[in-house]
């Protein structure tokens, strides 16, 4: 049951949704977790519901669009608990406009969050975990990574990610870390509460599961691919979207 044992993991956009729930599920695996998020405020609300204590699930403010910040903060997580195993970078915003009306800051605002933000936490944890020669990264990719109508910045952004995982993926694999992405469907949270419900009708409609999903059945595959039973699966994105990507 309790997989992720003196594991320690850093959870990215930690405060609600997907990630809220990949800390749930990372901690009840028996890891300590240190939950990143650029609102502190909501994220100490939503981690004192899992970790009343706070011991073993650690809420740290950390805008990881900004280099400096993470830099500061991933020294403070390693001065303190000394070592990072499990990286999950799954903090991402939405800012959707059809191409040719997309402002330069919304263009901007989505590639910083959902893609350079992996380039600061993985520059700040790669290194050390080559040295430990251990690691397990997890990138939070999506399927509109295959291309989406109004979402050019954030398509663009998780196809990135899926590129960065792939190579982060060929150059560690030998050190014992695995890079692997996942590409949620249509997931039930805050980012797909104000989609249009004739367009959440469509998405639906094109999933062979024909619901969302919930942000657990997510979790369960970080929880995966995070731990030792995944041990031999490296570079892979895996759709969890009922069915909705299929080649
Ligand atoms: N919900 C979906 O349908 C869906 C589908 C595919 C992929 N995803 C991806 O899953 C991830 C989580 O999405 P969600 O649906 O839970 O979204 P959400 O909006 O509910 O939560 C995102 C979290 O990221 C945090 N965040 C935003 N900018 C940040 C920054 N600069 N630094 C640190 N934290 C920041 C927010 O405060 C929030 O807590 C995102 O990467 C998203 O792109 C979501």
């Amino acid at each position: 049951m309790e997989k992720l044992i003196n594991k320690v993991a850093v959870v990215t956009g930690a405060a609600q949704g997907i990630g809220a729930s990949i800390v749930e599920r990372l901690f009840a695996d028996g890891a300590t977790v240190v939950c990143l998020d650029v609102n502190l405020d909501k994220l100490k609300e939503s981690i004192l519901k899992i970790d009343k204590t706070g011991e073993r699930a650690i809420s740290l403010k950390c805008d990881v669009s900004n280099q400096e910040e993470v830099n500061q903060v991933f020294d403070q997580i390693y001065e303190k608990l000394g070592k990072v195993d499990i990286l999950v970078n799954n903090a991402g915003i939405v800012r959707d406009a059809f191409f040719h009306k997309m402002t330069p800051e919304q263009w901007h605002a989505v590639i910083n969050v959902n893609l350079n933000s992996m380039f600061y936490t993985c520059q700040a944890v790669i290194p050390k975990t080559r040295k430990q020669e251990y690691g397990k990264i997890v990138n939070i990719s999506s399927t509109s990574s295959w291309g989406n109508m109004g979402q050019a910045n954030y398509s663009a952004a998780k196809a990135g990610v899926i590129g960065l995982t792939r190579t982060l993926a060929k150059e560690n694999g030998a050190k014992n870390i695995t890079v692997n992405a996942i590409a949620p469907g249509q997931i039930d949270t805050d980012m797909t509460r104000n989609i249009p419900e004739n367009i959440k009708m469509m998405g639906i409609m094109l999933t062979p599961a024909g619901r969302m999903g919930n942000p657990s059945e997510v979790a369960s595959v970080v929880s995966f691919l995070a731990s030792d039973d995944s041990s031999f699966v490296n570079g892979e994105c895996i759709s969890v979207s009922g069915g909705f990507l299929m080649p």
